[in-house]
C-alpha cells in the first residue's frame, strides 16, 4: 500500500473565507498545504506574499509546502523559513546556482525542492538528485490555476522515479497542476509521491469527501 499525499493548493481557496478554508484542510484527510508564491515576473500572474502566508501558518496544523515561482530567489530564503515554510521549491529556470540555492535552503533547516517546468528535462537534475528532498513536475504551465493536465507529464515522472532509482536517492516525486480523480492512480503508478490538487479540491461541493476520495484511489 502506498502512502501518497495529498497537498491541496490554496491558491484556489476562497480569500475572504481563507481561515474556513484552512480549517477544511486542517480537519481532511490531507497531509500537506501547499502554497503557491508568484512574483509577475517569472510567471506572468501575482498571486500573494509574505502577510498572508503569515496568516495561514498561524492556522495551518500541517506541512507548508511552498512553491515559489518567481526569480532569484536566493533573496528570500531566510524569510520564507520565518514565515513558517517546512519545504521551499524553486524552479530550476529561476536559478542560476542551483546547488547553491540548494544548500542555502537546507542551511535554514528546511527541505529543498526543485520545480521544473514541462519543457524542462527531468534528465538535467540528475547530478544533484541526491541533494534535492522534492521534484515538482508541473503537469501546466506555472502561474495559473484550473489548467488542463499535460499528457507527457506521466513520462515525466517514470524518467525521474528511474533517476533516483538509479541513484539510490530519497526525493519524492511532486505533480503540481490539472490533478483529478482521472489522472492520480496512473500518476501514482508512474511514481509520484505527492499530488497537488487545487480546483479540483476547492471546486468541489465536498472538498473534504473530495479529498478522502484523492488518498483512496492513489492507496
Ligand atoms: C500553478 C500552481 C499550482 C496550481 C494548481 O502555477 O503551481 O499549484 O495551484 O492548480 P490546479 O490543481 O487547479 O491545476
Ligand atoms: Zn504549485
Amino acid at each position: 500500500m502506498k502512502n501518497t499525499l495529498i497537498a491541496p493548493s490554496v491558491l484556489a481557496a476562497d480569500f475572504a473565507n481563507l481561515q474556513r478554508d484552512i480549517e477544511m484542510i486542517n480537519a481532511s484527510e490531507a497531509d500537506w498545504f501547499h502554497i503557491d508564491i508568484m512574483d509577475g515576473v517569472f510567471v506572468p500572474n501575482i498571486s500573494f506574499g509574505m502577510p498572508v502566508l503569515d496568516a495561514i501558518s498561524k492556522h495551518a496544523k500541517k506541512t507548508i509546502d511552498v512553491h515559489l515561482m518567481i526569480v532569484d530567489p536566493d533573496r528570500f530564503i531566510t524569510t520564507f523559513k520565518k514565515l513558517g515554510a517546512d519545504i521551499l521549491t524553486v524552479h530550476y529556470e529561476a536559478c542560476t546556482h542551483l546547488h547553491r540555492t540548494l544548500q542555502a535552503i537546507k542551511a535554514e533547516g528546511m527541505k529543498a525542492g526543485v520545480a521544473v517546468n514541462p519543457h524542462t528535462n527531468v534528465a538535467l537534475l540528475e547530478d544533484i538528485i541526491n541533494d534535492i528532498d522534492l521534484v515538482c513536475i508541473m503537469s501546466v504551465n506555472p502561474g495559473f490555476g484550473g489548467q488542463s493536465f499535460i499528457e507527457k507529464s506521466y513520462n515525466k515522472v517514470a524518467q525521474l522515479a528511474e533517476i533516483i532509482r538509479r541513484n539510490k536517492a530519497n526525493t519524492l516525486i511532486e505533480i503540481d497542476g490539472g490533478v483529478t480523480n482521472k489522472n492520480a492512480k496512473q500518476l501514482v503508478e508512474a511514481g509520484a509521491n505527492v499530488l497537488v490538487a487545487g480546483s479540483y479540491v476547492f471546486g468541489a461541493q465536498d472538498p473534504i469527501a473530495t479529498i478522502a476520495d484523492l488518498k483512496e484511489i492513489t492507496k
